[in-house]
C-alpha cells in the first residue's frame, strides 16, 4: 500500500522519504512553530484563523514564512487531496523552522533556508458518551505558552504523567489558577455559568476555544465568561470540558479520581456540543473556507 504523502520544502513526497538536515534548528533546539488544522468532510475548518495564529507565533520568534498564506493554503489543500485515502476527516500538521545553518549556535542569523513541512493524519472523533478522566498538575511550562512552538518537552512530560495515571489530559495549575490542558483549552461550568481562563502569555489562544466563545456569546443563555478559574473552582465545577482542533469539545467526567457532577457529560456540554456540531455542519454545507 502506498504510504502517506507529505510536503517538504516545495515538494510532495512519501512521508517515509522526507528528510531534513541534523543541523536543522528545529531538530537541535526545538525551535519551530506549528499548527494543527482539522479537516472535516474535506473542509479545512477555520483555516484563516490558524494561518493568522501561525503568523503571530512566527513573528514572536522573528521568523517569516517563505510561503504566503495563499501559497500555504494551496499546499494544505493539495496535501488533503493527495491523502484522500485516509478519509475525509483528517488533521493537517504544518511546521516551520529556521532551517539548518552550517554550525550549531544558540544565536540565530536568519541566513539559512527555512524548513516548511506538512503532513496529514487521519482524524477519528473520540467516543464521548462517557467523557474522559483528567488530573491536575503544576504548570511547569515556560511563560510564553501563547506561542505555538514545537518545543513541547514540558507538555510531553505532563501528558505522559497523565497517561501513566490513566487520564486523557493534565489540567495545569499556575499560582493557584487554571491555565489550560497540556494540549487543550479548558472550560468549566458552575451554576449554569461557563468560564474559561482569559487569554494571556501563559496559555495558547485556541481556535476551538474562540469558536465556542463566539457561538455561546451569540446566545443569551448560558453565559460564557473569560475569567480566572481557581484550582478550587475547577475542583468544585459542575462540568469541565477540554477543547482542541482534534478533540473538539470533550467532557471531563472524572478529575483526580473524583467524579465531576454526576460523573456523566453534563447538560450544558450536550447543549454546547450540539451548537458547535450544528455550526460545523452548516460550515461544511456552505462548502467554502470558514474565514470568519
Ligand atoms: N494542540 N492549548 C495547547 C497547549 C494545545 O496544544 C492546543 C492544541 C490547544 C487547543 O488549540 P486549538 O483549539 O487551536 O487546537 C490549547 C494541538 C491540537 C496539538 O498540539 O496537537
Amino acid at each position: 500500500m502506498k504510504g502517506p504523502t507529505c510536503y517538504l520544502n516545495g515538494k510532495f513526497l512519501p512521508l517515509a522519504q522526507a528528510n531534513i538536515s541534523v543541523l536543522d534548528r528545529g531538530f537541535l533546539f526545538g525551535e519551530g512553530i506549528y499548527e494543527v488544522i482539522p479537516v472535516f468532510s474535506g473542509l479545512l475548518f477555520r483555516l484563516e484563523k490558524h494561518l493568522q495564529r501561525l503568523q503571530q507565533s512566527l513573528s514572536a520568534i522573528e521568523l517569516s514564512s517563505p510561503l504566503t498564506n495563499n501559497a500555504l493554503t494551496q499546499v494544505l489543500q493539495e496535501l488533503m487531496h493527495r491523502n484522500h485515502s485516509i478519509g475525509s476527516n483528517m488533521s493537517l500538521y504544518l511546521q516551520i523552522t529556521r532551517g539548518a545553518p552550517s554550525q550549531r549556535n544558540h544565536v540565530y542569523q536568519n541566513d539559512s533556508i527555512t524548513t516548511v513541512f506538512a503532513m496529514a493524519q487521519s482524524l477519528t472523533q473520540p467516543n464521548i458518551t462517557e467523557g474522559v478522566k483528567a488530573i491536575t498538575l503544576a504548570d511547569t511550562r515556560w511563560s510564553l505558552s501563547c506561542i505555538k512552538s514545537t518545543s513541547l518537552l514540558a507538555n510531553v512530560i505532563l501528558k505522559q504523567q497523565a497517561s501513566k495515571q490513566g487520564a486523557a489530559e493534565a489540567l495545569l495549575i499556575r499560582e493557584g489558577c487554571l491555565t489550560e490542558g497540556a494540549a487543550s483549552n479548558v472550560f468549566v461550568v458552575k451554576n449554569q455559568v461557563i468560564s474559561t481562563p482569559p487569554k494571556s502569555n501563559f496559555l495558547l489562544g485556541g481556535i476551538t476555544r474562540d469558536v465556542l466563545i463566539e457561538l455561546l456569546q451569540r446566545q443569551e443563555y448560558p453565559a460564557c465568561l473569560e475569567q480566572t478559574v481557581t484550582e478550587q473552582a475547577l475542583q468544585e465545577a459542575d462540568e469541565i470540558w477540554i477543547t482542541s482542533s482534534t478533540k473538539e469539545i470533550l467532557p471531563i467526567t472524572v478529575l483526580n479520581k473524583k467524579p465531576i457532577g454526576d460523573g456523566q457529560p453534563g447538560p450544558i456540554w450536550h447543549q454546547t456540543n450540539e451548537l458547535y456540531q450544528n455550526y460545523k455542519q452548516a460550515t461544511i454545507t456552505r462548502g467554502s473556507h470558514d474565514t470568519r
